[in-house]
């Protein structure tokens, strides 16, 4: 990609999240949370997953580095850097960083938030600024040829004895294709059945999927071990191994949903690198030791 495209890329990203993305749709949800299970029989999972990240974390330093913060859009984001003076907020979308300073405030209005318009390829502070660093669903918005600079933008920012953790999807996942081959199928099906018995059928009435979305490349472990793990310290856990087309196709309230959730929480605890690797997002943690 020549250095025009992966401008336009981010063009096109900056107009996707402050156009779409982080428009709220109802109260206190963007537009961005339709890659989200917001049912109540997913919340314990969604929130245990969430807590995660903290688990890696130091608890307290001077500044939080929330890298792609968008709005800090769910609560659990915001504990993340409770123990810090102030958690700078960086993305590509104004509207992100507008969102973000609602929700967490800055220092005139007692809140610890400063906001920075900034590319996570090519961040502009100074070596070892952060205590605390987080990336959440942002690096793979970047052309592939920037995934490693970013990574290493991370890594270069990060305190001495501190860890960062990026969540990001891995482009496809052992786990999450044995359940959703199924879904693919019963789609296909449907389709099929639709075009068969014609549009005034009650089966072409299921609910279209017209949800729009922006650039997105991902890559794998592997990428990720011979690219930045070569070169900079990090272990490669779960953060969670289903997605959301998992959960909505599986779990149901009424046919032991919470139940089955509790089972897979306790197997990705149980087995965290394998659940890690193998399952649909990844929680990266790099190490600055
Ligand atoms: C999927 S959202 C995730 C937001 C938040 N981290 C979360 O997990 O809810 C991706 C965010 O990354 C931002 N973003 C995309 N490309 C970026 C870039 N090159 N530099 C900084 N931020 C970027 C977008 O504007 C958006 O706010």
């Amino acid at each position: 990609m020549d250095s025009g495209s992966e401008i336009q890329v981010k063009q096109q990203v900056r107009q996707f999240y402050d156009q779409v993305g982080w428009q709220e749709v109802g109260e206190g949800v963007y537009q961005n949370a339709r890659f989200e299970d917001l049912r109540p029989v997913s919340r314990e999972y969604i929130h245990n997953c969430h807590q995660r990240v903290g688990r890696h974390l130091s608890l307290e330093g001077k500044y939080f580095l929330d890298a792609g913060s968008g709005p800090i859009q769910y609560p659990e984001y915001l504990e993340y850097s409770n123990g810090y003076q102030a958690r700078v907020c960086a993305d590509i979308s104004i509207v992100a960083l507008q969102e973000a300073r609602q929700r967490i405030g800055d220092r005139e209005n007692g809140g610890h938030g400063l906001f920075v318009v900034a590319d996570v390829a090519n961040l502009p502070f100074a070596d070892q600024a952060f205590d605390g660093v987080v990336s959440l669903h942002t690096i793979h918005h970047l052309p592939s040829n920037e995934h490693q600079q970013a990574y290493l933008g991370l890594f270069r920012v990060l305190a001495e004895s501190r860890s960062a953790v990026v969540v990001n999807g891995w482009e496809n996942s052992s786990i999450s294709d044995i359940f959703v081959g199924p879904i693919k199928w019963g789609r296909r099906t449907r389709k099929r059945i639709t075009r068969r018995l014609g549009k005034s059928s009650r089966v072409s009435a299921a609910p279209k999927n017209n949800a729009v979305s922006t650039f997105v490349n991902k890559h794998n472990a592997s990428w990720l071990k011979s690219e930045v793990g070569t070169l900079v310290n990090l272990d490669i856990l779960v953060w969670r191994s289903v997605g959301v087309r998992f959960l909505k196709a599986y779990i149901h309230p009424n046919f032991g949903g919470k139940w089955l959730l509790r089972q897979l929480y306790w197997l990705e605890e149980r087995f965290p690198h394998y659940m890690g690797e193998h399952g649909l997002y990844p929680l990266i943690i790099l190490k600055k030791v």
